[in-house]
């Protein structure tokens, strides 16, 4: 079993002055029995690596492009975020692809781009309020984890994230049950690609509207292996109770 995840994403939120949070965070962080992972806005990665240096907060981004350079204006390749000092990439997520009209293939090629740089990325599937009114959810999560998941993808440098559409930013958090219940049909459907012994291995995600009051409901599920937490990330108290929660039950 590997160790949890806490991942913070901040969104476009941030600037230079918000770096001092990483100062703060540092003692809830040593010796946490969880990873850590901040993702700020890509201009402020490479500071942010730099201040975390020795402090075991890993760094990542919130997108990459598909292609190792070229004429793509405003885009930051993958190869870029690495070189800035980020671990990690977080791909699809649900505000991408609604913004952006990123569909799973999208997502594929920038996993495949980010996987070539050398970053773990950490994938988003989710169902939006609808398609779980449809009982739609398990058909939607699986075709987006079989459409943007790569084939030689490995527990080691893929993450799955679990973000109900419904639930990102809206207070309106899942139920332990039901992200439980995703969280197990994603690592099924893992298994039938990569096999039992990588499903068992990769870490699976909950997120949307995770906070520290919250987090221990999650954690308890077996099949939550973290928890990707946006507007509590930015909250110092609230993101250093996340990760302190997961030192305190050892996982
Ligand atoms: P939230 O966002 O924690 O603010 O709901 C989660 C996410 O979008 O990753």
């Amino acid at each position: 079993m590997s160790k949890k995840l806490a991942a913070g994403n901040w969104k476009m939120n941030g600037l230079a002055a918000s770096l001092a949070e990483i100062d703060a965070l540092a003692g809830a962080v040593k010796g946490a029995g969880c990873e850590v992972l901040i993702c700020p806005p890509a201009i402020l990665i490479a500071q942010m690596a730099a201040k975390a240096k020795g402090s075991n907060v890993f760094v990542g981004g919130q997108d990459c492009h598909p292609k190792v350079s070229g004429a793509h204006t405003g885009d930051v390749a993958a190869a870029m975020l690495a070189d800035a000092g980020a671990s990690h990439v977080i791909l699809g997520h649900s505000e991408r692809r609604a913004d952006h009209g990123e569909s799973d293939a999208d997502i594929r090629a920038k996993a495949e781009a980010a996987g070539a740089a050398g970053l773990v990325r950490i994938i988003c599937v989710g169902e939006t309020e609808g398609e779980r009114d449809a009982g739609q959810t398990l058909a939607v999560i699986g075709t987006q984890l079989d459409g943007s998941v790569p084939d030689a993808a490995t527990a080691a440098d893929t993450v799955i994230a679990y973000e109900p559409v419904w639930a990102i930013g809206t207070g309106q958090v899942a139920s332990p049950e039901q992200a439980q219940e995703v969280c197990a049909a994603l690592r099924t459907v893992i298994a039938q690609t990569l096999g039992e012994d990588a499903a068992a291995r990769t870490r699976v995600l909950y997120g949307g509207s995770v906070k520290a009051a919250n987090i221990a409901s999650f954690m308890r599920e077996p099949d939550v292996d973290g928890a990707l937490v946006g507007g509590a990330s930015l909250v110092v108290d609230e993101f250093a109770a996340i990760i302190r929660y997961q030192k305190h039950v050892g996982v």
